[in-house]
Order: C-alpha cells, then structure tokens, then sequence
C-alpha cells in the first residue's frame, strides 16, 4: 500500500509534499520519491529507505524549488525496493511525471505493445507503463489522453501526474485506489488518504472510481471517464489525525479487515486471463509441475493455518500428498526431503526466523523452494528460489488479517495449477472454480456487513473463560485459525479441535455455558459435525455455528448460526473466516484489550 501526496498552490511544493509522505508512514514504505515543477521543468528526486534518507537528499526540500509537484511512497510489488522502482516514473523526455497507487494488471502486455513501438523501459514497476502510455496518447489536452490510458489499463490505481506543459497543473485519477482532493487556503492537494492533507485544509472532495481531476492554484474541476465535466460536493473531515490513518476505523485490525475484499481482488485477478490460471512468477512448465512428487508447506502461525487448509485443497484437487508443517518442528526435524519434493514457505513478513530457517534447511537438502510472500524483497523472497507475492500492502495490526486471506487465495491458485498441469481437473472445472474465486471479495464484503449482529454476539463472551473451536478437514483448519485469532487478541484461552477427536479427552472440559464455535462448511462431513454439536451441547455447551447458506438442519442443534454465502467447498475459508476475526475482534474490544498490540507478541518474529 503506497502512499501519494500533491500539491499545487503559492507555496514551496517540496516541503508540503515531503510532510504529506510522512504523514502516511503509518501505511509502510520501502522507497520514496518526489517531483517538482518550477515552470520550465520538471526536477525528481528518489531515495531507498525512510523518508529521512529523502528529505537529507533535498535538503528538506529546499533544493527542489516550484509549487507544485507530485511525491510517492512505495510498497514494492512489481521490481524490487530500489531507486529506479522508486516513483515518480517518467515518458523519456522526461515531460510526463506520474506517482501510482495500485496495480496494473495488464502491465506485461502493455510493456511489451510500447516496447515494440520503440518505447525504452527503466523499471520493473508497472506504473512505467502508464508514464509511457500517457506519452503514447499525449496530444496537448491531460484529460484526453489520461481517459484514452483509462480504457486500456485494467487493474486498481490512483494516478498523480505531471504534464510539463501544463505548469501550475495537477492531474489524477482513480480506480479502485483511495484519492481525495484537499480544498486549502493557499493551494489545493490530493492524497491517497486524508492524514497527508489535514494539516492544510479539512474541506476534501472523495474521488470516486473513474474520476479524473485537474487542480490549479485556485481551481479544482472533476470529470468523467468521457471527459465530461461533473460536479462533487465538498466534505468537511471532523477526525483527528491519529483516526484519520486508520482511515476512520478505531484500529488498525478492523481496517485491515476491511481491506481483504481487495487483498483478495488483488492477489487474484492479476493471475487470471481467459477463464485460466497464470502465474507467470513461477517460471515453471507443466512438465515440471507434472515432476513435483510431493509437497511441503512449512510456515508459523496463521500463515501454517492456510497451509493447512491448503494441504486439504492440494490433496483433493490435484491428487499430490501434501505435508503441512510448523517451521520451528520442521527445521530441526532432518525432515525426509526427495528431490521431486517442493517445499512452499508461507510468510507475510518473509522475516520470520524459523520459516526463514525451514527455507535454508530445504535448501541445503537441494529442493525447490518457493515463498509465498507478501513483503517484496524481504529475507524469504530473496532466498526462495520462486516467489509468489500477496498483493496484501502493509499490515499493520499484529494479528494479521488480510495478508492471511491474501495467502489463502495464493495457494488456491497454485492448487488450480497443479490440478490442471496434472490433468486431474480439466477447462471446465477450472472455468468453475475461477468463476467462485471472483465471487469471493464481494461475499467477504457482505460478510463484513453483518459486524453489528456479530458485535452483539459478541459483547455476551467478554467474560468467557474457555472458548473451544471445533471442526472437520478444512473446518479444522479454519477453527485452528479462528481459535489463535480470539486467545492473542483477548487473552480468553480458547482451543480448536479436530471435531471427531474432542471424545478422545477435550470433552470433559464442556461445561454449562462453555461457548464452542462449530465450523461446518463441508457438505460431505456435515452430519459428522452436527453428531459432535450434539455431544457438546448435551453437556451444556452454548454452540455458534458458522455454515453454508441453506444447511438450516444446524439451527436445529446449534444455539446462534452464521450462515456464509455459497462458494466451492475448497474456498469456504476465505469466508468462514470472516465472522470468526469479527468475534475475536469485538471481544477483545469488549474487554479493553489493546487489539492492535496484544502483550508479549511482536509483527514480525525475527527471533527463534
Ligand atoms: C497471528 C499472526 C502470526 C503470524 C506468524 C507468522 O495473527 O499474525 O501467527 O502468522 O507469526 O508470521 P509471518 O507470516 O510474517 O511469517
């Protein structure tokens, strides 16, 4: 999740802009970079690192003078975090300066469309893409030529951009990618989110999708995706700024919640063309997927639990033995490693000390090592030998949230892949499988709209002693995962049980209203499930059930039931998921815990 800052007004461009990039640190950064226009021309500056090493490198600013300019925060996804991927990226006369928030996930085919027109590349970004896209269509009017980029590019953005014949112009853009514009006093800005502009101004416009903006000094005008002029009303923002970073939500956890609708639009779509699965990053044929005998996904935490899940979708799918283990067992168990095996390390830090030593571990035992990453250019992405990225943007909240769904859908695509290479699932399946995927962020969405019920819920099991999480195949993964999320946040113990094994001693520790949340998503094992509800709740246990729309038998038994939309029985984590962090969440408001910053935890376990 980058961040976009611009100006355009009577004061120096540079320092407002280096203070607007600050003011969006929050969101995470490992580049950073600005452009500004003095009238005749168009002066960029980039650094690596913090926003320090950026502002020691213009002198505050002060070596960059002009009033208006355009400045970047970036989060690496496409190219490593380097001063060439840093924004602003320019058309090579250097006339065009362009800041991007998003992905364009058509990137490759419009890279390889201008390099056969003679369009020469510096950067692995694909926000170059649209500098020289701009450039390809640029004949005097900014908004003709953004609109005509528009209709190519498919993707998420919010564009910031500079035209050096059009001095004392801002333009933008958006789709899909937050970006207000600051009505001030002696100027006028836009922003990816509203801390960067607070200190000048509270009166915002919200751009929508697909609306374009040019600024002046004194002059802001909006218009469609046809050119056509339209009208927006002012806002007046009445937060303060520490409630403005979290974008109007109390904490860090509930916006990343949030935000997994679009972690999952992201990590997906780009990998999607023609009713097929593309991930390009993998480098790898069918024959040598066909090769791969066996797989490891070795991981800490949430990240295990997709993996676990992910055993079960690899298994039933595409027919190849799966081994699902913790990192911190794996790298000193001299794990039994042939040389068909592929071992998936799953990180969203790509830090985390023991998943980072299962991976040398493998290595050593010379197999092919992939991470499933979300931070680019992290220790796991640069030693794996094949990366997949998350496209989750920096997560904050240390109970992670949005890059656990973003990793979820990762190895369902891979699964996918391997099914269709090993002729296990053909075109039609696969056409079907995709169609649910797509469904998956607008489901999650209308899942998160039910936190009100879930909050009330909620509210009654601040108090709860032991909460236990029970269910069957993937149920079990997604309760292991519901049940970590509850005990870190609100410090109430809880368990999660494979359902058919709490006869085997958990049981007795039911009690009159102990609360067992019951995961039943899988047709095939549903009156398994109900006959382990039944034992609990004959012993007194209060059951919630989170189940597919439809499975009305479970309200027989069953005390509170969630229902969750209709997917694929493999996906059903990326949904049951979503009222459980919910739970956890409320509870742990509910308490007074410090959700953001549960004691004794850290974001990134750098440590054995
Ligand atoms: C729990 C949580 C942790 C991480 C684990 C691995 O909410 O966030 O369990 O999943 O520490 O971290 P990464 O994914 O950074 O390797």
């Amino acid at each position: 999740m980058c961040g976009i800052v611009g100006y355009t007004g009577t004061g120096q461009a540079a320092p407002i802009l280096l203070d607007g990039l600050a003011k969006l640190e929050y969101r995470g950064y490992d580049s950073a970079g600005l452009a500004v226009f003095d009238g005749k021309k168009i002066t960029m500056q980039k650094a690596v690192g913090r926003l320090k090493v950026l502002s020691e490198q213009t002198h505050d600013g002060e070596m960059m003078p002009g009033t208006s300019g355009i400045a970047h925060t970036r989060w690496a996804t496409h190219g490593a975090p380097s001063r060439i991927n840093a924004h602003p990226h320019s058309n090579v006369e250097r006339s065009i300066s362009v800041v991007h928030n998003g992905i364009i996930e058509n990137y490759l085919k419009l890279r390889n469309y201008l390099a056969a027109k003679g369009y020469v590349f510096e950067s692995e970004t694909d926000t170059e893409v649209v500098a020289h896209l701009l450039d390809y269509y640029y004949n005097g009017d900014p908004i003709e030529a953004m609109t005509k980029v528009m209709h190519r590019v498919e993707g998420s953005y919010a564009l910031g951009i500079l035209f050096l014949d059009h001095p004392g112009e801002i333009y933008a853009v958006r789709k899909d990618s937050p970006l207000i514009v600051g009505k001030g006093k002696d100027g006028n800005l836009i922003a990816s989110d509203v801390p960067a502009v607070l200190k000048y101004t509270r009166q915002v416009y919200f751009i929508q999708n697909e609306e374009l903006t040019r600024l002046t000094e004194k002059d802001i005008c909006f218009y469609n995706v046809e050119g056509e002029t339209i009208n927006k009303e002012l806002s007046t923002i009445e937060w303060d700024v520490d409630a403005a970073e979290k974008g109007g939500y109390e904490h860090f956890m509930l916006k990343e919640m949030h935000e997994q609708p679009k972690t999952v639009r992201d990590t997906l779509m780009p990998r999607i063309r023609d009713n097929d699965v593309y991930i390009e990053e993998l480098g790898m044929s069918d024959d040598e997927i066909r090769a791969i005998h066996r797989i490891h996904i070795v991981a800490c935490g949430s990240a295990s639990h997709t993996g676990m899940t992910a055993k079960y979708v690899f298994e039933e799918m595409a027919r190849i033995p799966v081994v699902a283990d913790l990192a911190s067992e794996f790298r000193y168990r001299d794990p039994i490693l042939e040389k068909n095996d592929l071992v998936i390390i799953i990180s969203q830090s790509g830090e985390t000390a023991d998943s980072l030593a299962a991976l040398r571990e493998a290595k050593k035992k010379g197999v092919m090592t992939l991470g499933i990453v979300n931070v680019v250019g992290s220790s796991i992405a640069r030693e794996a030998d094949k990366i997949m990225y998350t496209w989750a943007g920096p997560e904050i909240a240390v109970a992670t949230t949005k890059a656990y769904s973003a990793q979820l859908i990762a190895q369902y695509l891979l699964a996918i892949k391997f099914a269709e290479a090993r002729n296990i699932i053909g075109k039609e399946e696969v056409a079907e499988l995709l169609k649910d995927l797509k469904k998956l962020p607008d489901q999650i969405e209308l899942l998160l709209h039910n936190k009100g019920n879930i909050q009330r819920f909620a509210n009654r099991y601040i108090a709860a002693k032991d909460v236990f999480f029970i269910g069957r195949g993937i149920d079990y993964a997604i309760s292991l995962e519901g049940s970590l999320k509850l005990k870190e946040i609100s410090y109430i113990h809880s368990e999660a049980y494979a359902a058919g094994e709490l006869k085997h001693g958990t049981i007795s520790l039911i009690e009159d209203g102990t609360l067992v949340a019951a995961v039943i998503t899988q047709e095939k094992l549903y009156k398994k499930t109900i006959s382990n509800v039944v034992e609990v709740s004959s012993r007194g246990a209060f059951v919630l059930a989170v189940t597919n729309e439809g499975n009305t038998e479970v309200e027989k038994v069953a005390d509170y039931v969630i229902y969750i939309p209709e997917t694929s029985h493999y996906f059903t984590n990326s949904l049951a998921i979503i009222p459980l962090q919910l739970f956890s969440y409320y509870v742990s408001v509910g308490k007074g815990c410090d959700v953001d910053k549960p004691r004794n935890l850290a974001k990134s376990v750098t440590v054995e």
